[in-house]
This record gives C-alpha cells, sequence and structure tokens, in this order.
C-alpha cells in the first residue's frame, strides 16, 4: 500500500496553520490527506486551530473554549503568518467539511483534548461526519486514549489512530485495548521492528511530523501507511522518485 502524505495543520510552512488557504494549499500541492486540529469553543462548535490558547496564531490572548463562535470568527488567524494572509479566520469544522466533501482528499481530525477535556466533543464531531456522509474518509486521532474508545464504539467506517509521541513498552497492546485501528507515532519513536510488529497485530502506522527530505524517504523506504507533513509538496516530489527507482 502506497505510504498516504497528509498535510499537517494544511500545507503549514507556506501558509498559516490549519486555515482555509493552507487546506487549499495541501490540495494544490498533491497532499492525500489533511490533517487538522480540533477545539471546541464556548458555545460548543467545533474550530480548527492546533493550541488551547488562541494566541500564538491569531491576533487574540486566552483560550479557545472562553471565546463563542461568533467572537472567534473575529479573530485574525492569518497576519501573524504573513501580510498576505490578513483577515484570514480560524474555519469552523462545519465549513472545512463543507470544502473538502467535493476534493478527493482524506481527512484526519485530531481531536484536541488532551489539555482540556471538552465535553461531548466526540459525538459533536461524529454528528458532523454523519451529516456530510464523510465517515469512510475520516480517521480520528488523539492523544486521549478515551476518545479513541468512544469513537471505536461509536462507528466501525470510521477509522481511528492512537497517537503518542513517548516511547510505551506496550504501544500495541495499550492501542489494541483502546479499539485503535493504528498508531499516529512521533517520528524518533519509528523503527523497521516497531512497523513490523505494528502489522503484525493489523495496526497500520503512521508518523508526525516529518518535514526533512531525508526522515521523508525513510518512512517511505520502511512501508509507513502515512505521513504527517508541512511539506506536502516535497514529500510526493520524494515519493515519485522512490517509486521509479
Ligand atoms: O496528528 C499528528 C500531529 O499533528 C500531532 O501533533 O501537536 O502537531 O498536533 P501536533
Ligand atoms: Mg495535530
Amino acid at each position: 500500500m502506497k505510504t498516504i502524505v497528509f498535510a499537517h495543520r494544511g500545507a503549514s510552512k507556506l501558509a498559516p496553520e490549519n486555515t482555509m488557504p493552507a487546506f487549499e494549499l495541501a490540495l494544490e500541492m498533491g497532499a492525500d490527506g489533511i490533517e487538522t486540529d480540533v477545539q471546541l469553543t464556548k458555545d460548543q462548535i467545533p474550530v480548527l486551530i492546533h493550541d488551547e490558547n488562541v494566541r500564538r496564531t491569531t491576533d487574540g490572548t486566552g483560550f479557545v473554549q472562553d471565546y463563542t463562535f461568533e467572537e472567534i470568527k473575529n479573530l485574525d488567524a492569518g497576519s501573524w503568518f504573513s501580510e498576505k494572509f490578513s483577515g484570514t479566520t480560524i474555519p469552523s469544522l462545519e465549513e472545512f467539511l463543507r470544502w473538502v466533501k467535493g476534493k478527493n482528499l482524506k481527512i484526519n481530525l485530531e481531536i484536541k483534548n488532551n489539555i482540556i477535556d471538552y465535553k461531548d466533543i466526540e459525538t459533536i464531531i461524529y454528528d458532523h461526519l454523519k451529516t456530510h456522509n464523510l465517515t469512510d474518509r475520516t480517521v480520528i486521532s488523539s492523544f486521549n486514549s478515551k476518545s479513541i474508545k468512544h469513537f471505536s464504539h461509536l462507528e466501525e467506517s470510521i477509522t481511528t489512530g492512537f497517537l503518542t509521541s513517548q516511547k510505551m513498552k506496550d504501544l500495541i497492546d495499550y492501542a489494541k485495548d483502546q479499539g485503535a485501528n493504528g498508531l499516529h507515532i512521533k517520528y524518533r519513536l519509528l523503527s523497521r521492528s516497531l512497523i513490523e510488529h505494528a502489522h503484525n497485530h493489523n495496526l497500520y502506522v503512521a508518523v508526525f511530523t516529518v518535514n526533512r527530505p531525508l526522515q521523508i524517504k525513510r518512512c517511505f523506504h520502511l512501508k509507513c501507511d502515512g505521513i504527517f507533513t508541512d511539506v506536502p509538496n516535497i514529500a510526493k516530489q520524494i515519493q515519485e522518485s522512490v517509486q521509479r527507482l
């Protein structure tokens, strides 16, 4: 199986992460899928942003969970990256799903609830996916195993990936116990034996965040099932050249 190249937070090297311009660019660059982070506003609207605090990637301050959707939509999520993107806003999950629906892209929604325990975030996301008929091309991932467990009980057709950046002795057994279909691991945890072990236990392996050509190449050589990269254009070029060999 070909390694799936996910644009990490969209094509986030050249456009502000987790915004519609970053998603559009990822599509133009030939990414196979898009990875994005989901949190909830005060009025429980799912929005796409990585940090729990809006400070780094917008012109606002404070926590996502303390903003209403209307308030968060007034923030500028593009200027911090470049003036060229000024006026770009934080997308809602709804906006993203409407856009992605007609595109040939896989979807990875990372539930960002390892610090803040957003009430009902799983069912809220699930309802959106159902409404748009997108369950079969979506991967749900989280560092929080509670969410993986929750989703694996919710629906068979949704793929779930357990995220980890820590070395864990019983990682495979643990992920299986949560009902995960795969592992989303930090690059430094990658090894040939882990891939083999995971595959033997019917788990796929996807690796984050790989931006250096040598690391990207290694992932392809080891036959990782997916990679997350800020530079999907470079990853796709490397993939083509590796295939030609
Ligand atoms: O989903 C892969 C990766 O995005 C996990 O880490 O912090 O970039 O969301 P982070
Ligand atoms: Mg993420």
